[in-house]
């Protein structure tokens, strides 16, 4: 207020002085308003130089907003005052919200799904780095580009034109086809929309491997129930000498120990799976495991080929083992997974075939378990998928010696466990060549009085 009456009473002065001046030279009542009008045309030039001062200040203030005002009447500086106090204020709001944008963003740039905002017209407005991976979009170039654009997959158009957001779409991923995405759109704000993609391939491979394995499991235990009930039926309708109940009954415990063995089997694998892998805080003398697994070798080599045609077993000799130290681990798991390889030897090498066991010191301190037969072998192409549950190559031959075909899935398990490596090597005719290969880790020469005392292998 005190601005505006000083503006006035500038005018009024200037108009007066004016007027003043026309009485002065005695110009009539034309001439007062000649200096009347002078005066006040004045006083506008004045005061729109001032004007012209203060916007250049507000454009200045627009740069830079710390510009302080120029020296200003009362009226101008208070509004200079008010406007700049305003201008700060909204510049600071507006640096909060930036930042609060940037860690937003920053923070869905992290997450592990793929994640785009799509604008009314489905319009890309920003996707983070996950859904340039998953859809192969640039986060620069393909702004503002029409998503479908770019998804050109028809089950999203279709499942997008829908405007479904209660279901998710599965999509393969741009950059493989075996990549398996679950996209899912969800509404917010005016007609705007999200976009998320999570990875689910693994899911994917785990819910068939679960199909798989059911399938499987099912399939194992219904045979052996089957022939179990064909005899029960059989014992229980005909009339049978006891010489033929004698060996229904033992028919009937064979597979009735089929089925044992799978449970306990699939019992181990559970457990290996569950259980956190051994240190090294056991020992083991890798001769009392060896020595182990030739006593039971012989055993079922006796049992499976008779008296007539045994195998021919080759084991590493006790003198050289007894310097092949100790072995770290589980011991029972280590007999289990190395002894299956030796009952596979045995089992699929015909009577009279060759079997030889070794143990090599290799020169990286490391050691390696091998298991040659001169057995029918194995093609190739089954030599990948041999660690698979339940995978057999000739499934007839593996029931037939009692195999639950989950052997070598529990080598492959029990050696993981332990960070060593199995080697397959075989052809058709050629004999089968399996090898453990354990790292110099897990291996050491002599026991020291430091460590606890080894166990034997059971
Ligand atoms: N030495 C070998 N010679 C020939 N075939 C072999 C040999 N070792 C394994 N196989 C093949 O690999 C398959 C898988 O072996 P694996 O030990 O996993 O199962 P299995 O021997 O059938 O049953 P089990 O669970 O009782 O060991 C076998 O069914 C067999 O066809
Ligand atoms: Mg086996």
């Amino acid at each position: 207020m005190p601005g505006l009456l000083a503006r006035l009473i500038r005018l009024l002065l200037l108009m007066g002085a004016g007027a003043a001046i026309a009485c002065l030279f005695e110009r009539g009542i034309f001439g007062i308003a000649f200096g009347i009008a002078l005066g006040g045309c004045l006083w506008l030039v004045w005061d729109t130089l001032r004007l012209l001062r203060f916007l250049d200040w507000l454009r200045r203030l627009h740069e830079d907003p710390d510009t302080s005002p120029p020296r200003l009447p009362a009226m101008w500086r208070d509004l200079a005052l008010r406007i700049s106090r305003l201008l700060r204020q909204q510049t600071r709001l507006t640096r909060k919200s930036k930042n609060r944008l940037g860690n937003l963003q920053a923070g869905l740039q992290t997450a592990p799904d793929g994640i785009i905002i799509l604008d009314r017209a489905a319009r890309i407005e920003w996707c983070n780095q996950m859904a340039c991976r998953h859809f192969g979009l640039n986060a620069q170039r393909d702004i503002a580009q029409s998503v479908t654009h770019l998804l050109r997959d028809p089950a999203f158009v279709a499942h997008l034109a829908a405007r479904d957001f209660n279901h998710a779409v599965t999509l393969t991923a741009a950059a493989s086809s075996s990549q398996l995405l679950s996209v899912r759109l969800c509404p917010y704000g005016q007609g705007r929309l999200l976009l998320i993609s999570q990875d689910i391939t693994l899911f994917e491979q785990a819910e068939t491997r679960r199909r798989d394995f059911v399938a499987n499991i099912s399939h194992e235990i219904r045979t052996p129930l089957t022939v179990l009930a064909g005899f029960v039926e059989t014992l229980q309708t005909l009339p049978l000498t006891e010489d033929e109940r004698q060996e229904y009954l033992e028919r009937m415990a064979r597979q009735a120990g089929h089925m044992r063995r799978l449970v306990d089997d699939l019992l181990t694998l559970s457990h290996l799976e569950d259980s956190p892998p051994p240190g090294l805080e056991t020992w083991t003398p890798v001769a009392a495991l060896l020595s182990q697994i030739e006593a039971d070798a012989r055993a079922l080599s006796a049992l499976t080929t008779g008296e007539n045609a045994p195998h021919r077993l080759s084991f590493p000799d006790a003198d050289a083992l007894s310097q092949a130290g100790e072995i770290a681990g589980a011991a029972a798991e280590l007999f289990s997974a190395l002894f299956n390889l030796v009952n596979n030897a045995i089992r699929y090498t015909p009577p009279g075939g060759e079997i030889d066991i070794h143990w090599t010191p290799l020169p990286d301190g490391g050691a390696r378990f091998s298991v040659r037969d001169s057995g029918p072998g194995i093609a190739p192409e089954h030599i990948p998928r041999l660690t698979e549950r339940f995978y057999r190559v000739d499934s007839a031959r593996s029931r037939a010696t009692g195999g639950t075909g989950l052997g070598l899935s529990i080598v492959k398990h029990v050696l993981r466990r332990h960070n060593a490596t199995l080697t397959i090597d075989s052809d058709l005719g050629q004999g089968a060549y399996f090898a453990v290969t354990f790292l110099a880790d897990k291996l050491r020469a002599v026991r020291t009085e430091t460590q606890p005392s080894a166990e034997s292998p059971s």
